[in-house]
Parts: C-alpha cells; structure tokens; sequence
C-alpha cells in the first residue's frame, strides 16, 4: 500500500481579519501527482507557505513523509522532511550560471565538513562527482544541457521555471511543490512540461503537489484534485469528478475547467 507523504489536518492561517486558509485537510501519497487549483487570492500559495513553514499556522498539523513539522523552521522542513518547491515568482540567482544555479541548491544536502572541503578527502571528491553528474542528468532531462554556462538571467522564461525544477529536484526530494510550474509558457512549452513532470515524478518515484492555472495541464497530470476557494477546501477528486463539479463551475465562473 502506497505511503502518505504528505498529511495535512485542519490547516488554517489568518491576516487580521482575512482567513486566508481555513480548515484544509488535504493528502499526497508515495508516487502520487496531486493539484491544488482555485482562484485568484483562493489562498494556494498561502497553503504551501504553511506546510513549508514559511509560515506558521494558526490552527492544524502538517506531517512531511510521517514527520510533524510543528518544531521545526522552514529550512530544516526542507532537510529533514525530504521536501523541496518552487516559487510562483521564480527566485533564480540571476547572475550564476545555469551549472552554479543548480549546485549551490544541490549542496543543501551535502554531509561533509570544512575540514573535507579543505583537504579535498576523497569523501569529498566522490560526493562531489555523484553532485555534477546528477546536475547534468537532471538539466538533460529538462532539456537544458548545453547551456549551463550561461547566465540565468539571460534564459528565455520557459527555461527559467525548469531551471527552478531542477533546482529542486538536485535536492533529492521525496516530495516536490511546484507553485504554477507553467505560468508564462506558451502552449507547447506547457505540453512539454506536462509531460516532464510525468517523467520526474516515474522517474524519480516521488510525489508532486502542484499549483496551476492551465487547465490543460493540470487535468493531464493529476490523479487528484483538491479545489480551494476564499481558504476553504470545495472539492476533491479525480479530474473528471472535479470538471463536472457544480461547486467548482461556480467558484471559477466562466472559466472553463
Ligand atoms: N503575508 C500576507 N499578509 C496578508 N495577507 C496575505 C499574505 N499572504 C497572502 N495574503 C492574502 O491571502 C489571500 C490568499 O493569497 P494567496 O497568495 O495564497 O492566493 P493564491 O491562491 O496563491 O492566488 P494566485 O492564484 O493569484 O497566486 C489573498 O487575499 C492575499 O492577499
Ligand atoms: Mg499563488
């Protein structure tokens, strides 16, 4: 039976008076790709602010691959809890290369000291190797192979949001947040995303929890989908169940699901 990866109870956050997420219980399992659509300001990013613990939660309980995340800081969710995301406004470091981009997050998880750095110990070297090697696999499989050495602020858009998956995939995550993944890509660059998020996800054997306003895509990659709409859960089901729901009709009014 497939694991959860992620458990999340009751989750709710406020701003003043603004219940920005309210009452969320929401699961993804091993191997699982799961979408969280709504609305504009429907509180999504909010919600993966709260299990990342960039916020704290006002009421609720989060667990990352069986861990409770309510003692620790955001940075050690990201280490201990094997998770990683990306960001609905892409946070690259402009002025590396696509190669240094994708090292400097890969070194999050290293386990050696200074002293091995110092001495270039074998460990080190080895560690060192297996981290290059995994760097270029990734950005071959994203199609961005060839182009480290250029700076990723001279990447065209679409290349930027898969650096940032590779970014985080370079981690090693048991569970991926992607925060509108194709936000900004033309059609075709969707279609092809669609399709490597699929392939990381068999690949990799990890879980994905996704953002996103295409439609397109989300009903092409998702097993599951859970609707938000004002903080409040609406809906949730497989994308078939999700495109005939009344409820989510109504809160997207007009919009095609
Ligand atoms: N730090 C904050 N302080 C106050 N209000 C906030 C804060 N962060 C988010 N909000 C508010 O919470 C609500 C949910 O915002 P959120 O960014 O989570 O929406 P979203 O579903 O990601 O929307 P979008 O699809 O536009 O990205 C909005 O009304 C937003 O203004
Ligand atoms: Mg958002």
């Amino acid at each position: 039976m497939s694991q959860s990866l992620l458990q999340v109870q009751g989750l709710g956050i406020s701003f003043g008076g603004l219940k920005a997420v309210q009452n969320v219980t929401l699961e993804v399992k091993e191997r699982e790709i799961v979408g969280l659509i709504g609305p504009n300001g429907a509180g999504k990013t909010t919600f993966f602010n709260l299990v990342t613990g960039i916020y704290k939660p006002t009421t609720g309980h989060v667990a990352i691959v069986g861990k409770s995340t309510e003692n620790l800081k955001s940075f050690e969710i990201t280490n201990e809890c094997f998770c990683a995301r990306t960001f609905q406004n892409i946070r690259l470091f402009r002025d590396l290369t696509v190669m240094e981009n994708v090292l400097v997050a890969s070194h999050k998880r290293v386990d050696y000291g200074l002293l091995s750095v110092l001495l270039h110990s074998q460990k080190f070297q080895t560690k060192e190797m297996e981290i290059r090697a995994r760097a270029r696999k990734l950005l071959s499989i994203f199609k961005l192979d060839g182009k480290e050495d250029e700076l990723a602020c001279n990447l065209p858009y679409g290349d930027q949001r898969k650096l940032e998956i590779v970014r985080a995939l370079s981690t090693e995550p048991k569970l991926l947040f992607l925060d509108e993944p194709a936000a900004g890509m033309n059609q075709q660059e969707t279609a092809e995303l669609l399709k490597l998020v699929k392939f990381v996800r068999d690949t990799f054997q990890i879980g994905i929890l996704v953002i996103e306003h295409d439609m397109k895509f989300i009903m092409g990659v998702c097993e599951r989908i859970y609707v938000l709409d004002h903080g409040m859960l609406i809906a949730e089901g497989n994308p078939e169940q999700i495109r005939k729901n009344p409820e989510v009709i109504k809160a997207y009014l007009g919009e095609e699901v």
